[in-house]
């Protein structure tokens, strides 16, 4: 379901990022107060602070989530969730008793924790046969999965995750939509947040390397910046400094805006971003909504910094920082000021993206860290933007198949199906993985000639899976001594 009510929140920017709306400010007597934090809150402050993200592959039996208020749009984010693994790995990791006893409250990490709990690890059996099944069935076409066996756990309401959900619209009743992108904002964002506040309680003060960095405390503003001269003679960057989490680890990433008036030099700002908002009315693909927002757009009314005369002036965005979990909004809502509609055309989009060089500010990233790899898709079906209903395909590694996931249900699904969705079901949310933070290549068995596209893919899911019950087990084991 989406209801589209507030139309002037959506319409501001192109490129309206989710930025962590906390920042760090950097505390004043930090060791003071971290001497009087009680063991779990301490606890809790160090391992988020040392986390590093765990890359491992995650097998879980897939499990279907019941709809019984509308909650689709939750639902389908949930499993696109659930299927990144670092994102898994995290939540699994965290001690349960010192996050539950801090005495700084983390609520949405709490109910995500215990959300990720609902599921365990799919035995090495049932994996194997499907994924014969699957080979056997690919050359049969269309029903290559009928009367297939997943082994699923039984659905079941995440009554947790609704009823923060609830709260927080209570708080903020207006512009409230059931939109799955808007409630994928909420959560990251509060993830990140809650966590950042108990990184705070042990933050080391912000070093004073240099003479460059200008703080202001004192006017209350939670933001320092930094302005520095980088390598283009003159130019200007500004960057806010939003505190690292394990989220921002697993999700931030970051555009680079410059602005450039004639005759001046050019100014660039840092945002950071957790999905990254893609223009596509004029885009027939994800290659060329990114090259769209790349491009360089003439800005009318902008006045040189000192003549105060209206200047020629550009704007340029370029990607900076290339997240480990890369999540494309396609912008298929269309808010004007009389309503909201839905774009019906078809974007293609690829398993394996490329993030050409142009579109990355800085020349130093190889092209291995470049490639992205898709591993789940948030489908909005329907022709309207007032209501529709949301699934979401992911792609499951102890399988070595993409499963549907709609509401309480969950299907195998053919990577080509995956792919072409029917207009008005159109692709919403596409979750890509970054290559080189994908566990290594093992020797392909998968994909002769013939399926190019399933086999060269996902060849090595089937090795992952093996290591990724060792680790939930192994994950199991901390969580329970945590918890004694
Ligand atoms: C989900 O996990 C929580 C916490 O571990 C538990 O209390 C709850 O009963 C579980 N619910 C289901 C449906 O498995
Ligand atoms: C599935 O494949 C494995 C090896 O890849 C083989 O050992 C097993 O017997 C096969 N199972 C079935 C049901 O075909
Ligand atoms: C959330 O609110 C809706 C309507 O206000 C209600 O139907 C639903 O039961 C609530 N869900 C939870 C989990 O509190
Ligand atoms: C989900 O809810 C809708 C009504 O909103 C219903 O038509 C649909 O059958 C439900 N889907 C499942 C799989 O339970
Ligand atoms: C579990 O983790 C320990 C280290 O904490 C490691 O030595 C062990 O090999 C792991 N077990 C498995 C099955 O991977």
């Amino acid at each position: 379901m989406h209801v589209c009510i507030n139309a002037a929140a959506a319409v501001a920017v192109a490129v309206a990022a989710s930025p962590a709306s906390a920042a760090v400010k950097p505390l004043k007597s930090e060791t003071a107060r971290a001497a009087q934090l009680d063991e779990w809150t301490n606890k809790y402050a160090e391992f988020l602070t040392r986390h590093k993200t765990s890359l491992t592959a995650v097998s879980l039996r897939p499990r279907g989530l019941t709809n019984r208020s509308n909650y689709c749009y939750i639902n389908s984010i949930l499993q696109a969730l659930l299927g990144c693994a670092p994102f898994y790995n995290l939540l699994r990791s965290i001690p349960k008793q010192a996050a539950q006893q801090s005495e700084v409250k983390t609520p949405t990490v709490n109910a995500m924790m215990s959300f990720m709990s609902n599921f365990s690890a799919l035995p090495s059996g049932s994996r194997q046969r499907l994924s014969n099944n699957s080979k056997a069935g690919q050359i049969k076409g269309k029903d290559e999965f009928a009367g297939m066996d997943l082994h699923c756990d039984l659905a079941f309401e995440p009554t947790e995750i609704y009823k923060l959900w609830n709260d927080s619209r209570e708080e903020h009743v207006e512009g409230r939509q059931e939109d799955a992108e808007e409630f994928l904002g909420y959560v990251l964002n509060k993830l990140n947040d809650e966590m950042l506040e108990v990184v705070k309680l042990i933050a080391k003060p912000v070093a004073q390397q240099n003479g460059e960095q200008e703080q202001d405390q004192e006017d209350g503003g939670d933001v320092w910046q930094m302005i520095c001269n980088n390598r283009n003679k003159g130019s200007v960057t500004r960057q806010t400094d939003f505190g690292r989490t394990p989220i921002s680890d697993i999700f931030r990433g970051e555009l680079r805006s410059r602005l450039q008036r004639e005759g001046e030099h050019s100014t660039d700002v840092i945002q950071p971003f957790f999905t990254l908002q893609l223009n596509i009315e004029k885009a027939a693909s994800v290659k060329e909504a990114l090259e769209i927002l790349v491009g360089r757009d003439q800005l009318e009314g902008v006045t040189g910094s000192k003549t105060k005369q209206e200047v020629v002036a550009w704007q340029q965005m370029t990607l900076e920082k290339l997240p480990i979990v890369l999540i494309l909004h396609l912008k298929y809502f269309d808010y004007r000021s009389d309503g909201c509609t839905k774009i019906l055309k078809k974007v293609e989009f690829p398993v394996e993206l490329k993030i050409d060089a142009k579109i990355l500010g800085s020349k130093k990233t190889s092209q291995k860290q470049r490639a992205y790899r898709l591993f789940a898709i948030v489908y909005h079906d329907g022709k309207e933007a007032s209501k529709g209903h949301y699934i979401t395909d992911v792609f499951h590694t102890g399988y070595n198949s993409w499963l549907r996931y709609d509401d309480s249900s969950v299907k195998p699904i053919a990577e080509k199906l995956v792919l072409q969705p029917h207009t008005p079901r159109v692709p919403y949310l596409l979750y890509y993985r970054r290559c080189d933070t994908l566990p290594p290549m093992q020797t392909s068995n998968g994909g002769g000639p013939g399926q190019p596209s399933m086999g060269a893919t996902h060849a090595n899911a089937n090795a992952n899976a093996n290591a990724a019950s060792a680790t939930s087990s192994n994950t199991t084991a901390v969580n329970s001594a945590n918890n004694k």
